[in-house]
């Protein structure tokens, strides 16, 4: 699947976001080194801090399947451009990185842009 495929993955997985509060839905859809796919979306709570981003509900997801190592992850809102991950989700993404590096894939009017976790994330904090 190529990145553009994975944003359009990612707009549909914004449809199921549970966003009462903000308003603002986020999907993502993250592909891992052995080739395979998973989608997901921000849910919130009326207890705000418990809000889960549509990254870190993709990530938990992945990780869930026994799927550890990832290679891209696209993520999409309707209602903004080029929207990158919070500092938190940064912070997952960056613990499961492949080896060969993490693109983080977001969408413009101008087209799909791609970061590395390492631009996006420097001097990350790792043990
Ligand atoms: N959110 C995400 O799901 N991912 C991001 O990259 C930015 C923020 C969510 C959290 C909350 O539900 C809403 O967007 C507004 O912050």
């Amino acid at each position: 699947m190529n990145y553009e495929e994975m944003i359009k993955f990612a707009e549909k997985a914004s449809e199921n976001a549970y966003v009462p509060y903000s308003k603002f839905p986020v999907g993502a859809c993250l592909l891992t080194e052995n080739g395979n796919i998973y989608t997901g979306c921000n849910f919130e709570n009326s207890s705000f801090g418990l809000t889960i981003c549509a990254e870190r509900n993709t990530a938990g997801t992945a990780i869930a399947n026994g799927d550890k190592s990832f290679r891209a992850i696209a993520i999409f809102s309707p209602k903004m451009d080029n929207c990158t991950p919070c500092g938190a989700c940064r912070q997952v993404l960056n613990e499961f990185k492949s080896h060969e590096g993490l693109d983080v894939i977001t969408n413009t009017s101008d087209g799909i842009k791609v970061y590395s976790i390492e631009e996006l994330l420097p001097q990350s904090f790792v043990l």
